[in-house]
């Protein structure tokens, strides 16, 4: 079995339970290292050709507008081809209540039928939101497996929580 571990991430100013702060690595990059670490899988981070701004509540603005029009923005890259992967450790940042729009584009990109994935959500408290009945929607023809909410303000704690939920779905 073969494992993709594809993840949106986005450093720059965060809001870290009330107050304001610049990080050089996303939450979610952090936690996709992590489980890279554990498993060895591949590691594919789905970037943004312009990036959100660096500030919190401009980026904040930007992505509700992308939600709200639905736009796809564009990537800078893709990988060539998943065919070989049958499992996806899809990671991303709540983005009003769902996965980030660039998330989107990398899934309408791909044909997923067959594949398991398996969803992880880093949230300042709205956990997993719509993202799983909407991958289910996005992505008719895979199995989404039961999803991970991980806090992002504790994420360089989360090992634990991590491994129990690889091990849960044999991917460890
Ligand atoms: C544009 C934007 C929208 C967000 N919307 C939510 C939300 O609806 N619910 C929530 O709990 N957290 C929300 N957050 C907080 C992020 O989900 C959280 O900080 C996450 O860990 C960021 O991951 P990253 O550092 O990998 O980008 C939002 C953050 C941003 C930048």
């Amino acid at each position: 079995m073969s494992t993709l571990i594809a993840y949106f991430s986005r450093a720059d100013e965060n809001y870290f339970g009330g107050s304001m702060r610049y990080i050089d690595k996303g939450n979610t990059e952090v936690a996709a290292e992590k489980i890279q670490a554990m498993t060895g899988a591949d590691l594919f981070k789905i970037e943004m050709k312009h990036p959100y701004a660096k500030e919190y509540m401009t980026c904040i603005n930007q992505a509700k507008d992308d939600k709200n029009n639905g736009v796809r923005p564009e990537l800078v890259s893709f990988p060539e081809s998943i065919d070989s992967y049958d499992s996806v450790i899809l990671a991303y940042p709540n983005y009003w209540g769902t996965y980030p729009m660039a998330v989107l584009t990398f899934l309408e990109h791909f044909d997923f039928t067959g594949k398991t994935i398996y969803p992880l959500c880093t949230n300042e408290g709205s956990g997993m939101g719509s993202s799983e009945r909407d991958l289910k929607k996005t992505l008719a023809g895979a199995k989404i497996a039961a999803g991970l909410s991980v806090s992002g303000s504790s994420v360089n704690s989360c090992d634990s929580q991590l491994r129990r939920w690889l091990e849960a779905n044999q991917l460890l």
